[in-house]
Parts: C-alpha cells; structure tokens; sequence
C-alpha cells in the first residue's frame, strides 16, 4: 500500500535509490547552480504518505507515526515541535502562502500597499499579493530562511497562481513561472525542498524545479492527469479532496471511488479532509 520512503537523497545522487519503484523515472534536475548545497535537499519518493495539518496543532503526541509527510504552519508550528517530529521520522515541511497576505500574519505590514490586491473568493482575511514585485519576493526569501532556521526541510508556498483568479493585477502565467523558479531557487539555497502547489497549468515548465506537487481537488474537477508528470519524474503528488461538511465523519461509497481512483491519479498520495483541515482524515 505504502511506497518505500527515501529521506535525504541528494538531488544530484542516483536516481536508483529513490525511483526503483517508480514508472518512468528520469534523471533528477540539475538546474540549482549550486551543487554542494544540492546534495542535502530532500527527495520524497512517489507514494509517500502524508496529511495536510493546517489547521491543528500537529504534535508527538497526535502525529501517525506511520505518515511520513506533514506540511506544518510556519509561523505558528515551533522549532521544538518540528525537531521532534523529524526525531520521529517524519519529513517536515513549512507552509506559508506565497501569493497572499493574510492579515494576521507577524510580517503582514511588511508588504507594500502597492503590492496588495484583491480580496480571495471565501478568505475575507487575505489579499492577493503582485507577485512580481520585489519586496514580495524579499518578503518571501525572508519566511524561506525562517523555514530553514527552524528546522523544516522543505517549503510548500501556497497561491502562487493568483493569475487563475482575479488578483487585482494584471498576473499571467508566465509570471507565475518565473516566480515558481525564484521560489524554488531560494529554498534550494537555503538547503530546503520545493513544493508546487496547485497551478496544473504550469507542471509542465516547472516540474524539474520542484520536489513534489501537493494538489486540491483534482478528481473532483477531472484535472489529476496535469499532475502526472511528478510521477513520471519519480515524485511525489501530494493530493488531498475535501468533504464541504466539516462535521462528517465518513463519506459517500461515490465520493471515496472519485477521491481514489480517478482518472490521471495512478501513483498519487491520496487524503480526504475536511475543508478545515482539522485532524479528520481518509487515507486511501
Ligand atoms: C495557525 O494560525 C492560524 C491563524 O491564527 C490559524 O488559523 C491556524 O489554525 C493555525 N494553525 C495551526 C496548525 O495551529
Ligand atoms: C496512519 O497512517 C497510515 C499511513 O499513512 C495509514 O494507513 C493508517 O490508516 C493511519 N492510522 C490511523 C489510525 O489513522
């Protein structure tokens, strides 16, 4: 059920140790100018287990030992928890939203207002964010150091494709490319692993820069195939579908068959979660 999990495969080592198992591998990127700090970046193997803990307090005390991959709050997860998650054996990976400001964020006034946009659809605390522009990405630089101080071995920057929405600036894709690349450049500076998160659109031009995807809802809107690229490099797709009803305790037999086996999801990490991303959750 459970694919081998590899921790700390140097980007620039074999490919051997960590895609025996996986279809198609192909030679690991070597697009990071620096090799040293390559060897010590994380690469997750395809079928590594995971949650999606944002909205708990992930501790030793409520962790399931046997899931390996947790993406834990930024600011508010603590160094000491992170060290003793990774002590556990999990890889832990610090989330932030990259393409919006959330108001009650400790380094909220340091984004220009030039830089703020719209309102998210549903997130009335959050503003789109001009990707492009320079303080952001210094902004931006600044929690990826943070994740590296304390103690997560990769990032998973959130809502990096605000041009799908309505952000307020005139984003296109090709910005989101370039700030992907940017993204990951820093984190692998910083020694960290990249996520890319969401953006199906852009897979394809990015997928030799990061070291896994974490997807939303693929099966419910028929898209999980923009992903599969990730498996076919040796990693990971991170997927998670949501039950709208944060009370429910079990879902539909037709919801769980979507959520698990739809079509383009071959080899992915599979979840069902609450909208809320509290503690509930259907491993596939
Ligand atoms: C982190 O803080 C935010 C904002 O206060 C909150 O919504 C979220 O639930 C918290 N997450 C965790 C894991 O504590
Ligand atoms: C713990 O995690 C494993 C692997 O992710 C999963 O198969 C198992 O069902 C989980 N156990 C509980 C109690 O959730």
């Amino acid at each position: 059920m459970v694919g081998v999990v590899t921790l700390a495969l140097g980007l620039g080592l074999g490919i051997g140790l960590s895609c025996a198992a996986c279809p198609g591998p192909k030679p690991a990127s070597t697009s990071s100018p620096t090799p040293s700090s390559k060897a010590s970046i994380i690469q997750p193997s395809v079928g590594t287990t995971w949650d999606y803990p944002l909205g708990f307090p992930l501790t030793t005390s409520n962790v399931n030992s046997s899931t390996v991959f947790y993406p834990v709050d930024l600011e508010n997860t603590s160094a000491n928890t992170i060290a003793a998650l990774k002590s556990a054996g999990h890889t832990v990976v610090c989330y932030f939203s990259a393409g919006s400001v959330e108001d009650y964020r400790e380094d909220a006034g340091d984004f220009p207002a030039a830089a703020i946009g719209n309102t998210l659809d549903g997130w009335p605390d959050e503003k789109w964010l001009d990707i492009r522009n320079a303080k952001v990405r210094e902004v931006m630089a600044t929690r990826i150091a943070s994740a590296a101080s304390k103690g997560c071995v990769g990032v998973d920057p959130d809502n990096i494709d605000g041009y799908t929405n309505n952000p307020g600036f005139d984003l296109t894709e090709d910005d989101t490319v370039d700030y992907v690349q940017y993204l990951a450049k820093m984190a692998h500076d910083a020694g960290l692993a990249y996520g890319l998160k969401n953006a199906g659109a852009i897979v394809d031009r990015v997928v030799d820069v990061a070291q896994w995807a974490i997807n939303e809802e693929c099966a419910e809107y028929e898209e999980c195939a923009d992903w599969a690229p990730f498996v076919k490099a040796g990693k990971p797709v991170f997927h998670v579908e949501y039950t709208k009803d944060d009370d429910a305790t079990s879902v539909s037999a037709s919801k769980l068959a979507k959520a698990c086996a739809a079509d383009g999801q071959s080899g992915f990490s599979s979840i069902i979660k609450h909208y809320s991303l509290d503690d509930w959750i259907i491993y596939c």
